[in-house]
Formats: C-alpha cells, structure tokens, sequence
C-alpha cells in the first residue's frame, strides 16, 4: 500500500472498453498477453478526483454550464509551484485533448504542404496528424550515443533554414525516449527555430512524470522569446491516469495566434465543458500531488525491476529514462528484422507492446514497454521475457 492508493491491485481493465486490452490493440487470440502497448496507468485514479466526481454526479444534473471558478487557478498554481512556471490564466485554453491541439495548431499556422520538423523516433501520432492536415514531415533524428539520446542541432538548423518549414512538433519529455530535455539543450532548439521563425509547438504531457526528483523545464518557461515563439499542450491525462475524461489545456502566449486558436474552438465547437472532466482537472491538480510522488515512486521501483532483470539479459538494452512511464529497450543485438521481433515479443515472451518502427524508421529494432502496471504482472513480463531470450540464445 501507498499512500491512499494500492498500485499493487490487480484491477481488471476489461470491465470497461479499455484501448490497451482491446482486441483492436491486441488482436485475436490476444487476451493472455501483457498490455503494454497503450500509455496509460493501470492504477486507479486518485481518491481526491474519484471523490470529486462522485460529488459531480451525486447533484444529478447535467444540463448545460460553464468551466468551475476553481479551474483556472488549479491550472496556473499547478504549473508555478511544481514547474516554476508563471502563467497567466487569461493566456490558458482548454481543449479537448493534446492531439486535438497539436492538429489545430499545425492546421492554423502553417499551410498544406509546409514542413514540420518531428524528432524521430517520436510518438507515432505526431506523424498521423500531420498527414490527415496535409503537412509535410520533416525528420531531424535524435542521435543515439552510447545509449543516450541527444537532438542534431546541427540538423536542425540546415532544415530550419528552409522558408517552407514552419513548425516543429517537440516532445518535452520525449516519448519513448525518456528524455527530460535540460534548459540548454530547449534553449538551443528555441534559438534555432526563433530566429528562422519556425514555430514550437511543445507537447508536455509527459512533464509531470520525472525520475530521480528531476523537474522538467516547460519551453514557454525559459523567457519571452520562446514564450512567444510556442504553442505548450497539457493535460492531466499521464500524470493522474485520467486520459478517458479528456482534458487537456494549451498556454498560448502570443495573443494573435491564441485569439485564432479560440475562434478555431469556436468555430468547430470543441470548446463546451463536460463537467466530469472539469471536476476531474480541478482536483487532481488542487489535491494531488501527494499521489502523483507516490505514483512516481512506484514507477522508480518498477523501473528498478526492469534493471535488474535486464542485467542478466545483455542482448536487450535499456536506455535510461528520465522520465514518461514508457521504456524504449534495444532489441537489435538479437539481430532479428523488424517484424520477427514483433513475432519475438508476441508469441516468445507473450508481450504486447509497441513496435518500435511505430515511431519512425530509427525505431526499427527497439520496443516502447509501458511500466505503469502493477509490480506482479511487471516481473511476470520480465520472467517471460528471460525465458523467451534463453530460448533463442543461451545467456552467458
Ligand atoms: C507525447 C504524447 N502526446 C499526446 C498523447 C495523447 O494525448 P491526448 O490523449 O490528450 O490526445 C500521448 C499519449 O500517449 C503522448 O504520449
């Protein structure tokens, strides 16, 4: 037990139309394999957000009203006392979700055909937004050195140039990479993309779930250049494991695309309150921090599982994480092609997780193993996973 929430309950996720033990998800014949695929927690959500909404539905009705006075005040206190951070509320927008704001913005500031940059391997959503707006996907890869990420500048600024290039999709913290990017390494990115007016739009759903007492640096934070030259997307979804209540929210400090960004919402009315969602928001930001540490503990420890098991299997490499829930393990020196590992994972070690070169072709070789699970079912995957290698390949 931790804290008020027992992370080790096995709770059953079928009892619901869950995403990752879905058939869409795991196919036919998949139910007795290890979800990990989608990234969400396994863990119920916080008793302060439980509460609120029980409180929300115990008033019984739901006719038509108006974001809660509390909400605003949630969102900026959240962001100024756990990222240091000071956000006006008047500059804060509510949306539906991220993906949601990552397409309107793409759709709003740049035109069909232009280029956006992503940073490969990347979540794989970055790439289906910008085909269904017609945007054009720029690659600048991270590069991989001695099992770290870091991004190309160098890359970066030989395609930032290009006056067709107008935006760049940042992911801070980056899945599946598990990077937490410092202040320099954002500093330098928002340098190259100011000064050739490419516009950052910094996906920051990940922030909250940091490693080792790190904080993560939101982009708009490091100063009015780059607060003026971003579009951040936010949401309680990762950190309090409520992404099915749809809530996110987008810190928009220029006032001209902020003002179109709202008659954007406008016009396709995506900008109505749901009430669960509301009281949801407002609670886990007002109310929960003290889970969210015990959460992030839980994680460490699971983390530390991975390790140790991992040790004794020297053919599958962890790349260290610094944050996000979601592992990115090397499978290359199996040497096995892209889809014999999916066939590896699945059918060897019973694992559903994503295939790497769903974030690019640099993922080919690698897997996105989500660890927000209960500790049982983690150290199961992870025998498996031993037993599955040892039967390819003795461990030496
Ligand atoms: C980096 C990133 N952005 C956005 C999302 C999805 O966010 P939402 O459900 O709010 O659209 C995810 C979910 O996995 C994600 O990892």
């Amino acid at each position: 037990m931790t804290g008020t929430t027992n992370f080790d309950e096995k709770i059953n996720r079928r009892e619901v139309p869950a995403l990752k033990t879905h058939k869409m998800v795991l196919g036919e014949g998949g139910v007795s394999l290890f979800a990990a695929g989608v990234a969400d927690m396994d863990f119920r959500a916080p008793p302060a957000v439980m509460a609120a909404m029980q409180e929300r539905l115990d008033h019984g009705v739901f006719g038509y009203e108006t974001v809660p006075d509390g909400l605003m005040p949630a969102l900026t206190d959240w962001l100024r006392n756990r990222h240091e951070w000071s956000v006006e509320a008047s500059h804060i927008l509510r949306a539906p979700n991220v993906l949601n704001i990552l397409a309107i913005a793409a759709s709003l500031f740049t035109e069909p055909g232009d280029g956006v940059i992503v940073q490969p391997p990347v979540f794989f959503d970055f790439y289906d937004i910008l085909n269904e707006n017609s945007r054009r996907l720029v690659s600048n890869p991270l590069i991989l050195r001695d099992g770290r990420y870091s991004m190309d500048f160098d890359g970066l600024e030989k395609l930032a140039a290009d006056p067709k290039i107008k935006m760049l999709f940042l992911c801070n913290p980056h899945n599946p990479v598990g990077r937490v990017w410092s202040k320099t390494e954002l500093q330098q990115l928002g340098d190259i993309c100011a000064a050739n007016n490419v516009l950052v739009v910094s996906d920051e759903i990940h922030g909250d779930i940091t490693f080792d007492s790190r904080r993560y640096t939101p982009f708009a934070a490091l100063g009015p250049k780059y607060a003026q030259n971003s579009i951040t997307c936010l949401s309680p979804a990762k950190s309090f494991n409520i992404a099915a209540c749809c809530s996110a929210f987008t810190v928009i400090i220029d006032d001209a695309r902020r003002k179109a960004f709202q008659v954007e919402n406008s016009r396709l009315t995506v900008n109505k309150n749901n009430a669960f969602a509301s009281v949801a928001m407002e609670a886990a930001y007002t109310k929960c921090g003290a889970w969210l540490e015990d959460v992030l503990l839980y994680l460490e420890d699971n983390l530390s599982l991975v390790r140790t098991h991992l040790n004794a299997i020297p053919q599958v490499k962890l790349i260290e994480p610094e944050g996000t829930f979601l592992l990115w393990l090397d499978f290359r020196d199996l040497g096995f092609s892209p889809e014999e590992l999916t066939a590896f994972l699945r059918q060897g070690a019973g694992w559903a997780v994503t295939r790497g070169q769903a974030f690019g072709v640099e993922g080919e070789g690698f897997a996105r193993l989500n660890i927000a699970c209960t500790r049982a079912d983690l150290e199961l995957a992870m025998r498996r996973l031993s037993t599955a290698v040892e039967q390819i390949t003795p461990i030496s």
